[in-house]
């Protein structure tokens, strides 16, 4: 199963990602978690403590590596390779928190649109071996931007998530990302609606969705937002929230194995 997970900045992308992260792990599955948003926390999101979560070197930043398997080294210009082996890169460059394994893409320094350069060359097959070669639950924390998501590789992503707040802007967002979405190759296009409070919230995100299918809501919820305080993970905090998650795991699940049906 492969998710990705976007919307607009602050609607919860990221407490998303590492709720639905651990579950599957708790349900025996593997699961890499990829932080592709260059403001990166998803490992603390996930419980990593500091000094683990900043050992969790961005791949954007491994020059060595990069030099290594491209043969050339970021920034200097040179030729290099179109399709270096990355085959190894989960293992070497991943951290584990507790028992999810997390990576960060980072960002590729750039002027205007695409990157001919060795590091986005990298990052670029890292992507393709992820969605491509592996078995393991994949989980994309992205930006809004879903900017290593190119053609090619997103017509794997299983299901792409644009996450909404009941709030005008988000839902615009959301318009902007779906659509972005579908027209670089992305099947199937749903939105879970973050920080419900009342039956009015429902009214009003169902009637501004339009078109775009609501997977499922999630509770405003006091104990998750001061999870995010106390930097730890929100599971277990608030069982209504924990199971409005569980909802959208097996909805995303059921999703997955038949991609062709309609809600
Ligand atoms: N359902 C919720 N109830 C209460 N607080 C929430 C809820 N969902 C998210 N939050 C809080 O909102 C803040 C933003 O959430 P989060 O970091 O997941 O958003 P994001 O979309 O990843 O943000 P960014 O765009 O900065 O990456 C966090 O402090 C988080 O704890
Ligand atoms: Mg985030």
């Amino acid at each position: 199963m492969r998710i990705a997970i976007s919307g607009k900045g602050g609607v919860g992308k990221t407490t998303l990602a590492a709720g639905l992260a651990r579950l599957f792990a708790e349900n025996g599955r593997r699961v890499i978690a990829i932080d592709a948003d260059p403001d990166a926390n998803l490992a603390t999101a996930l419980g990593a403590d500091r000094q683990l979560a900043e050992s969790c070197t961005p791949l954007a930043e491994m020059d060595d590596l990069i030099e290594e398997r491209t043969g050339a080294r970021p920034g200097s210009g040179g030729v290099f390779r179109l399709n270096p082996d990355v085959s190894d890169v989960v293992d070497r460059c991943g951290i584990d928190v507790d028992g999810v394994t997390v990576l960060r893409m980072g960002t590729v320094e750039r002027g205007g649109s695409g990157c001919m350069c060795s590091e986005g060359t990298f990052l670029k097959a890292f992507m393709s071996h992820l969605l491509l070669e592996r078995d393991e639950v994949a989980i994309l924390d992205m930006e809004a931007g879903i900017e290593h998501l190119g053609r090619g590789t997103a017509e794997s992503v299983d299901t792409f998530v644009v996450v909404v707040e009941p709030a005008g802007r988000s839902l615009r967002t959301a318009e902007a990302v779906a659509r972005l979405a579908a027209d670089i190759g992305v099947r199937d296009v749903v939105a879970v609606a973050n920080r419900i409070r009342d039956a009015e919230d429902v009214v009003y995100v169902r009637r501004a969705l339009g078109d775009i299918p609501l997977l499922g809501m999630l509770p405003e919820s006091e104990a998750v937002r001061r999870a995010d305080c106390d930097s730890g993970s929100p599971r277990d905090r608030d069982p209504a929230f924990d199971e409005a998650l569980r909802d959208v795991a097996a909805a995303l699940e059921l999703r997955a194995n038949s991609p062709s049906e309609e809600d």
